[in-house]
């Protein structure tokens, strides 16, 4: 079930991105970025800028039926002509390649699609073949757009190698 994050939540929040971004060893999960980039990929101070900054933006915790328990997070912003900006979709690494992360996007879909929105667009970053072809079965498309990573800003971490860019992601949602 989709709620949206409340204050309390950030921390719980924050430590599940950045497990689920960045983290290594038997504890991460199948796509983890810890060999391209270091450190964390957010903090509870980054999430509450981005709340303020964008007030448009809706940013969800997904709580699982079985325990009540935060186990995933999304983030969705309105964007021109019935498009939505999804990020921050993560996945609690415990439970990941259980199906948790479809349900997830799903919800997330249908959320929008009850905004009137028609499409989907997200960032990936581009060397993440594995989790690219995750959204590709999901109905995601490559745009032939990219967008620079933030080398100089390491805000979200700090790259490893100087080849990383952004690749754009749409889907069409179908009318339901
Ligand atoms: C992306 C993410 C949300 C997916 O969540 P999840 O709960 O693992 O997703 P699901 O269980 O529904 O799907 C698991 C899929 O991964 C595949 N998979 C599992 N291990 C894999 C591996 N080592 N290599 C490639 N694919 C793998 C499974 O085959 C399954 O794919 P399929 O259902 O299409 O056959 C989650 O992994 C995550 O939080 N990643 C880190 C944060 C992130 O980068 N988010 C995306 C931002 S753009």
């Amino acid at each position: 079930m989709l709620e949206r994050v409340a204050d309390d939540d950030l921390p719980h929040i924050v430590a599940l991105m950045n497990r689920a971004y960045r983290g290594s060893g038997a504890s991460a999960g199948w796509n983890s970025e810890a060999g391209y980039i270091s450190g964390d990929r957010t903090t509870e101070s980054l999430l509450k800028a981005d709340l303020l900054a964008k007030p448009d933006a809706s940013f969800f915790k997904w709580i699982a039926p079985s325990s009540g328990q935060i186990s995933g997070c999304v983030w969705l912003e309105p964007e021109a002509d019935g498009a939505w900006y999804l990020g921050s979709l993560a996945t609690d690494p415990d439970q990941q390649n259980a199906g948790l992360g479809k349900t997830l996007l799903s919800a997330a879909e249908a959320w929008v699609r009850e905004q009137g929105g028609t499409r989907v667009r997200m960032t990936v970053v581009n060397v993440r073949d594995t989790l690219i072809a995750w959204y590709v079965r999901r109905g995601y498309r490559t745009t032939g757009e990219t967008q620079p990573f933030p080398y100089g800003d390491n805000r979200f971490g700090t790259p490893l190698r100087d080849d990383l860019a952004f690749v754009v992601l749409e889907k069409v949602l179908e009318p339901v």
